[in-house]
């Protein structure tokens, strides 16, 4: 198996959109992430019951939206309704659950790169990197550059190596257990994404000699960054917009 896919992001990713400043993995954060000066942006995706890929981070409801339960036992219809702001402020109140479909839109018109990390409803892994991986190679069907694909679950990126094989694909690990840079080679990965602490420098010419790139989430403290901009890391997601300016020298 093999990512063919060109290495798609810039050094610095605003994580779930804008990270903490608006609300999380919406079409505002989007907008307030790129007023930072931000081009490329990580997200979270699962799909709804009739198999729309949509954003959202948790499994249910209960954090983010005023509903209770499953995202993943309603039907994009309904969920396409919900108010996914207001929990963050008054000012977002309204601000809707977005589709991939219009996240891409947003995207590709204002030439912004993408992390689209998989993030199945449990059981729901296979399915939703197959669903998203089609979908992504129909959205950016005309793009100079696609979508990275990332995921926890090594199920949901053997789904997208299955319906977009050409698409690059990164493996997220909150712990470096035995065997995790065999199975990212294995699942043809082209980076490995990190908790951050678990980086340094020989983790990353570890990574590098396998020919992978080594990037870390979620970085929102100039210290670590400086330290992990040391040890040499090719990216870094972070919630603090505010904080990290992508136009200025690392
Ligand atoms: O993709 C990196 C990061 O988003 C993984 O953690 O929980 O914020 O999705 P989480
Ligand atoms: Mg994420």
């Amino acid at each position: 198996m093999d990512a063919t896919g060109a290495w798609p992001l810039p050094f610095w990713i605003a994580h779930r959109g804008a990270g903490k400043l608006a609300p999380e993995n919406t079409l505002a954060a989007f907008r307030l992430g790129a007023r930072h000066g931000y081009r490329a942006f990580e997200c979270d995706v699962k799909l709804s019951r009739d198999g729309v890929p949509f954003l959202l981070h948790d499994a249910t409801l209960d954090r983010t939206t005023p509903e209770r339960g499953l995202a993943a036992e309603r039907d994009w219809s309904e969920l396409s309704r919900l108010d996914a702001g207001g929990w963050h402020g008054r000012s977002y109140a309204g601000e809707p659950l977005p589709s991939l479909d219009s996240i891409a839109g947003f995207s590709l018109a204002n030439g912004h790169a993408l992390n689209i990390e998989l993030k199945p409803t449990p059981g729901e892994e296979l399915r939703t990197g197959q669903m998203v991986g089609r979908e992504v190679l129909r959205l950016w069907a005309d793009a100079a550059s696609r979508p990275l694909l990332s995921s926890f679950r090594p199920e949901a990126l053997l789904g997208a190596a299955e319906t977009a094989p050409e698409l690059p694909r990164a493996l997220l690990l909150d712990a470096l257990k035995p065997g995790w840079l065999e199975q990212a080679r294995g699942l043809g990965c082209v980076a490995v994404v990190t908790h951050y602490p678990l980086m340094d420098a020989a983790t990353v010419a570890t990574i590098h000699a396998a020919g992978l790139r080594a990037l870390v989430y979620t970085v929102n403290d100039p210290a670590s960054a400086r330290w992990l901009i040391a040890s040499g890391v090719d990216g870094i997601i972070t919630d603090a917009v505010d904080r990290f300016s992508p136009a200025e020298p690392r």
